[in-house]
């Protein structure tokens, strides 16, 4: 296995990426940054100079399992304190499973102003995958943009009254879009620079092209297709899929696919790779489930999953309010991160540092209206967290609702960090204990990372709680998780070793700090 050795300076540069010219946060002077690319087995080194001159910085490499390594998790808040201007955080980990994978910001609602990237780990020599492609790879990275400043959006989420951030000005593929200039001074919006070309990729007639997919959109589910062609997706989160054809890839936020392309339409022209914003959330839902059901464990390539759960958790989504703030809620508590990192509290054992009484595993589901305004929307915030009892297997069932507007639910696409999880089924309305859990697929479930939660629908998971440490499990939407939609699933942490010297320095951390 070879060790790839990386320094990336994040800076402020002014971009154009939608030829409208505003300020990024790049890796390198990039965004995307680079693609990381390495074999399974292989060791990342990569460090990260902070050179914002006001701001924080922490790197999450999402779906990266981090066995063994919880404190590389790049989580501010959870793994680590955030790196400040000047310093330099050394993240190292191995990547111990061939797929596609992603990295991007994870301190408040920097992501979307561009530190991110997608992660490729190929199979080692020796290793086979289940399907075949001409030539090399190639990386297709989406995403949505916003002219206005992380800081902002930050401020317009959490002030009184409300505003909401709306929906993006452009959708990015690999870091490109096109935004309407017409109106616009040629100093802020140029429809001719450079920058804003649209990315293209050259074909050979008949040959099979493999693109790696990953959505890092701050907002938008999205819709990938290319004109006239067909896509069969082979895998997903990082595990094969049993390929399946579509003409549209639906794609949300912290997913990652790699779909297969043979260039067999007419050569005399160009065909135009597109995305767009899928919505309004409920008008198409019922293709959008039958795409999550569609996607299978390959069948050369099953882990069954345990036959039962050790525990249940139900997780009521709700969208409500604390003291007029707009909030989102799980079991009706919403949650926030404490100044002292977890992991760092839970090592050291400084109980004071986060709510000791665990979060609630349910609700009250036999009469929760769940295609209705909520009656009461006062919610509670909270830093408590689920501790779980390392190797359990755990289920958890996502139910979606209506959220503080009449007629109107919007998906959610979860993200564990630590696992996997074996995607046990999707369904329409509200989850039933007993007849849903008997058409649970138990047969050929996918592993994943991220699952969406469509609208007025749930979503079922199994985990094994096998990764020493805690780790986040949110709604990969920004806004949703600064509003508190996230919560914290602790096992074994006490396995884990001291925390290293870089990943302290904020809230009760600095008393360990050794000059
Ligand atoms: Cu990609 Cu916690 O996120
Ligand atoms: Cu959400």
């Amino acid at each position: 296995a070879r060790v790839h050795n990386y320094t990336w300076d994040i800076t402020y540069q002014y971009k154009s990426q939608d030829c409208y010219k505003k300020l990024a946060i790049t890796i390198n002077g990039m965004t995307p940054g680079p693609v990381i690319s390495a074999t399974e087995g292989d060791t990342i080194i990569v460090n990260v100079i902070n050179k914002l001159f006001m701001e924080n910085v922490a790197i999450h490499w999402h779906s990266i399992r981090q066995i063994g390594t919880p404190w590389m998790d790049g989580a501010d808040g959870v793994s680590q304190c955030a790196t400040i201007p000047g310093d330099t955080f050394t993240y190292q980990f191995v990547v111990d499973k061939a797929g596609t994978y992603m990295y991007h910001s994870h301190y408040g609602v920097q992501k979307k102003s561009g530190p991110y990237g997608l992660i490729k780990v190929t199979v080692p020599t020796g290793k086979s995958e289940p399907f075949k492609y001409d030539d090399d790879d190639h990386s297709i990275v989406l995403t949505d943009w916003y002219h206005s400043s992380s800081y902002e959006e930050a401020t317009k989420l959490t002030s009184l009254p409300f505003v909401w951030i709306g929906e993006p000005q452009s959708l990015l593929i690999n870091g490109r879009g096109k935004y309407d200039c017409s109106n616009l001074n040629t100093n802020v919006c140029d429809s001719t620079n450079p920058e804003c070309v649209p990315y293209s990729l050259t074909v050979v007639p008949g040959k099979t092209y493999r693109l790696r997919i990953a959505s890092l959109t701050s907002l938008s589910a999205l819709s990938f297709q290319i004109e006239g062609h067909n896509l069969t997706v082979v895998e997903a989160d990082g595990q094969y899929v049993e390929p399946f054809v579509t003409k549209n890839l639906y794609i949300y936020s912290g997913e990652t696919y790699s779909v297969l392309v043979t260039a067999n339409q007419d050569s005399s022209r160009n065909y135009w790779m597109s995305t767009n914003v899928v919505g309004p959330a409920w008008n198409d839902k019922e293709s959008r489930i039958n795409q999550s059901l569609a996607i299978k464990a390959h069948r050369g390539f099953i882990q069954s999953p345990p036959s039962t759960s050790d525990k249940v958790i139900l997780l009521l989504n709700t969208q409500n309010t604390i003291q007029g703030r707009t909030r989102w809620s799980l079991n009706n508590v919403s949650h926030t991160l404490p100044d002292t990192p977890y992991l760092i509290a839970l090592k050291k054992n400084w109980t004071d540092v986060f709510d000791q009484t665990p979060p609630p595993g349910s609700y009250d589901f036999q009469n929760y209206d769940i295609y209705n305004v909520p009656g009461n929307t006062n919610s509670t915030s909270s830093t408590s967290i689920y501790r779980l009892e390392f190797n359990s297997t755990v289920d958890v069932i996502l139910q979606n609702a209506n959220t503080m507007n009449v007629n109107n639910s919007e998906t959610h696409p979860w993200h564990l960090h630590g696992h996997d999880f074996w995607v046990l089924g999707y369904g329409d309305g509200k989850f039933n204990m007993s007849s849903d859990v008997r058409k649970y697929n138990l047969v050929d479930p996918i592993m994943k990372s991220t699952v969406p939660l469509h609208p007025y629908g749930w979503t079922a998971l199994r985990f094994r709680a096998d990764n020493p440490g805690i780790w986040l499990f949110h709604c990969h939407i920004e806004a949703h998780f600064l509003m508190g939609m996230l919560v914290l699933f602790e096992s074994g942490s006490e396995m884990v070793g001291e925390p290293p010297q870089q990943n302290m320095g904020c809230g009760r951390t600095k008393s360990l700090i050794k000059p």
